[in-house]
C-alpha cells in the first residue's frame, strides 16, 4: 500500500516581520537533508521574502488562505495564482480561525481548493469538531462530513493534505488522546478512500492543536498520523526543529 510522504507544516498565522525571517532560516538550516517534508506558512506581507531565503532549501513556504476567485474586486483577499508567484507550493485552507471568524463554509473551503490546484498550489485543508460537538458525540460526524464537503472531486489523484485540528485543542495546551486521534484520523482516511481513491492514500493526514516538543513524539508515531500542523510552537525555529525530529 502507498504510504503519505509526512509533512510538517508551520502556521505562523498573523505573527511574524521581517526579523522573523531568521526563525525561518534557522529551521533551514537545522533540517538540512531530512526526508520529512517541512514548511512554513507565513502571514501572505513575508511569502516572497522567505521563498527568496529559503531558496534550495528543504523548507517550502505556503499560503494561511486564498480567495476562490483568479482576481477581480475583491478588496484585501489575495488568489492562489498571487500566493503561487510570491513563492508559495502550498496553502492552508479552511482553518477553524477562518471557518469560525468568517463563516467558511465546507462548500467555500471546496472552491478555494479548486482555486488552489488551478493556481498550482497543494491544499492543506483543515477539519475539526468544536468541544460542544465533540461532548454531544458528534466527533466523527462532523469531521467526516466537512471532509466530504470540503474536498472537491477534482483532488483525486492530485497532492494535496488534511489537518485534523480539534477546535478545542487549537492554541489550548490540550489535546486530544492518542486513541482519539487514532479514531478520527482512520475515519478521515476511510471517507477520502471513499470519496477520492485509493490515490488518497498518498495524502497525509496531519494533526493540529497544541502540539510542541513535548508531545510531538507520541503524536507523530499514532496510526495514520502523517505529520502535523503546528501554530504557536513553529514560531520558534528550535521548538519547531524538535518537532520536526520528533517524526
Ligand atoms: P496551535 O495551532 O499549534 O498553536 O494549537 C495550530 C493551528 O491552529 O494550526
Amino acid at each position: 500500500m502507498t504510504t503519505p510522504t509526512p509533512l510538517i507544516a508551520g502556521n505562523w498565522k498573523m505573527n511574524g516581520l521581517e526579523n522573523d525571517l531568521a526563525e525561518a532560516a534557522a529551521v533551514a538550516a537545522g533540517v538540512g537533508a531530512t526526508a520529512t517534508r517541512v514548511a512554513i506558512c507565513p502571514p501572505a506581507t513575508l511569502i516572497e521574502r522567505m521563498a527568496r531565503a529559503l531558496a534550495g532549501s528543504k523548507v517550502d513556504v505556503g499560503g494561511q488562505d486564498c480567495r476562490a476567485q483568479a482576481s477581480g474586486a475583491f478588496t484585501g483577499d489575495v488568489s492562489a495564482e498571487m500566493l503561487a508567484q510570491a513563492g508559495a507550493r502550498l496553502v492552508i485552507l479552511g482553518h477553524s480561525e477562518r471557518r469560525a471568524g468568517y463563516g467558511e463554509t465546507d462548500a467555500l473551503v471546496a472552491a478555494k481548493a479548486l482555486a488552489a490546484l488551478r493556481g498550482g498550489l497543494e491544499p492543506i485543508v483543515c477539519v475539526g469538531e468544536t468541544l460542544e460537538e465533540r461532548k454531544a458525540g458528534r466527533t466523527l460526524e462532523v469531521v467526516t462530513g466537512q471532509v466530504r464537503g470540503s474536498l472537491p472531486a477534482e483532488l483525486a489523484g492530485r497532492a494535496f493534505s488534511v489537518a485534523y485540528e480539534p477546535v478545542w485543542a487549537i492554541g489550548t495546551g490540550l489535546t486530544p488522546s492518542v486513541a482519539e486521534i487514532e479514531e478520527v484520523h482512520r475515519a478521515i482516511r476511510a471517507t477520502l478512500r471513499e470519496e477520492l481513491g485509493e490515490a488518497s492514500n498518498r495524502a497525509p493526514i496531519l494533526y493540529g492543536g497544541s502540539v510542541k516538543p513535548s508531545n510531538a513524539a507520541e503524536i507523530l508515531h499514532a496510526a495514520e498520523v502523517g505529520g502535523a500542523l503546528v501554530g504557536g510552537a513553529s514560531l520558534k525555529a528550535q521548538d519547531f526543529l524538535a518537532i520536526i525530529g520528533a517524526l
